[in-house]
Order: C-alpha cells, then structure tokens, then sequence
C-alpha cells in the first residue's frame, strides 16, 4: 500500500539551525495495517507524516503508494487517495463556512466534483444522513459555522471529512491530544468504526503508549529520526507500557525522558 524508501530529511541544511528530521527510514505498510506511531518530541513523526501526504519534501529517498513512486506528487493531488487530521481541531475546517459548505468542500475534493453541486438539495440530504451516524447532533445544524461547535465535535467533522473522498490512507497526527477524555474517546470509537468499515490503512501518531499498544496491529518507535521499534501482532500483545520504556532504554542506552506524557504513562 505504502513504502517509504530511505527517506532523509534535514530542514535548513547548512545553517546554524540545521534540523535532522529523519535519517534512512524505510517503512513498509501493507493494505489494511494500522501503525501507531510513538517517541519522543521532535523524534520526527510529524515530519514522517507530513512527507507521506506531500506537505514536506524529503531531500533523499523515495515515497510509493500501490507500486507507483508519488514522491514528486504534490499534496493536493495525494488528497485524493491520502485523508488526513492534525492535533489542532482547528486545522481541518474553515471556521467562518458552515458545516455544509465544508462538507461540500471534501466532497468536491474527493470526487472532483462541483462545489455548488454537492451544495444542492440531494447532496444536503446525504449530508445530514452521514453526520447522522456520528451521533452528536451535527446534522440539524447543517447551515452553523464549524467556528461555534466544540474541539471534539470539530475533530469528528474533520475525521469524517478525510474521510469522504474515500481515502485508502488515513493519517492522524494525535488527533486526540486537545479533547477531554471523554470526547477523546467518543472519537476514538468513530474513528475506529470508519476505518473498519472503509477499510482503510492508517499511521496513527499518540504520545499515549497505552493507546498505542491497544490501537491497531503494528507499532513503531521513533527517536531522533529514526525508527528503533518495529513491533507487530501478536509479539505486540504482549507488550507493555513498562516493556516499552524497558526496551527503549536498551536500544538507545538512556531513559526516554523528552515527554512529558511518556512520563505520565508510567
Ligand atoms: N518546519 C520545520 N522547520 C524546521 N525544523 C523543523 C520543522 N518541522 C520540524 N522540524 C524539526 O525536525 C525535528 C522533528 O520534528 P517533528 O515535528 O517531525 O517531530 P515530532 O516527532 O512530531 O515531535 P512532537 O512529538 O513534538 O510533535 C525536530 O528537531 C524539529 O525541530
Ligand atoms: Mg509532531
């Protein structure tokens, strides 16, 4: 589905502020697999991310999705195939359009189809019978602006709108970290129904190693750019979050202590 061949990024090379981001990653990611992403902050999981869906150009390797190199595909294009949410519930939708004029958005990016078509009477029906299903009523305030719902009921909106245009690749960058833990977990569960019902082959980024270890079937640790944990079903299921720090400590020859969050998790 997805293969990133020894990607190397570094961001302002040659100056002061010179950033290693990634460094000779190779990641393959099979149809329907669901990584979860861990490490610590600036390891590089963002960037790795942002590279997969075009935001960020690599200056080394190659990026394939079905067999195709789509490394000089720019981001829009990708949307058709890759859906994507950002930590900040802010950044998936345009505040001051309404619900239906951002869902009419997706869907003309999806489809390649009007924006003014999907506005019309049959698309706002399939609207509102789809926001149905995310049960949080969002579908009798079609004609709001996005700006006056929740960051969670934004979130969702934003989950459902990547994933309208029928995407094969979904990418969430903790997608979940500005909600409470009760939205947070209304969230995850939509979230997971979508992806079992679509089918779809995710990269999920959390600094919730518990999370990270009941999500999906695969998860990969990742510090200073590169990645220095692979671990999928079922040897997964016997890990845990102690396990994880265990064997982190043991590849990197020091505690993992960047994060704050990591620390909460023990
Ligand atoms: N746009 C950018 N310009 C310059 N440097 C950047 C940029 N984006 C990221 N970096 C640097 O690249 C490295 C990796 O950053 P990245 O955002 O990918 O980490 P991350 O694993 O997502 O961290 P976090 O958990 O804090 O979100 C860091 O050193 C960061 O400072
Ligand atoms: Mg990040």
């Amino acid at each position: 589905m997805l293969s990133l061949k020894q990607i190397h990024k570094t961001y302002y090379p040659g100056q002061p502020n010179q950033q290693t981001a990634l460094i000779d990653i190779n990641l393959h990611l099979e149809k329907k697999d669901f990584i979860t992403v861990i490490g610590s902050n600036g390891a590089g999981k963002s960037t790795l991310l942002n590279i997969v869906a075009g935001d960020v150009q690599p200056d080394g390797g190659a990026v394939y999705f079905r067999d195709r190199e789509i490394s000089s595909l720019p981001a829009e294009r990708r949307a058709d195939f890759i859906g994507r949410v950002f930590q900040d519930p802010l950044a998936g939708t345009a505040a001051d359009m309404t619900i239906a004029e951002n869902l009419a958005l997706a869907q003309a990016r999806g489809r390649r189809r009007g924006f003014r078509l999907a506005l019309r009477a049959a698309g706002r029906q399939e609207f509102s019978r789809a926001l149905k299903n995310l049960d949080l009523g969002l579908e009798k305030r079609l004609d709001e602006p996005v700006g006056l719902l929740s960051g969670g009921q934004r979130q969702a909106l934003t989950l459902f709108m990547a994933v309208m245009g029928s995407p094969q690749l979904l990418l969430l960058d903790e997608y979940i970290a500005a909600l409470d833990p009760r939205t947070a977990e209304q969230i995850i569960a939509i979230s997971s129904s979508i992806i079992r019902e679509k089918e779809l082959t995710v990269l999920l980024v959390t600094h919730d190693l518990q999370q990270a270890l009941r999500a999906g079937n695969r998860t990969i640790m990742m510090d200073r750019g590169e990645i220095i944990l692979d671990v999928q079903k079922p040897q997964r299921d016997q890990l845990t979050v102690a396990g994880l720090l265990d064997k982190f400590a043991r590849v990197r020859g020091r505690e993992l202590t960047e994060d704050r969050l990591l620390l909460q998790a023990r």
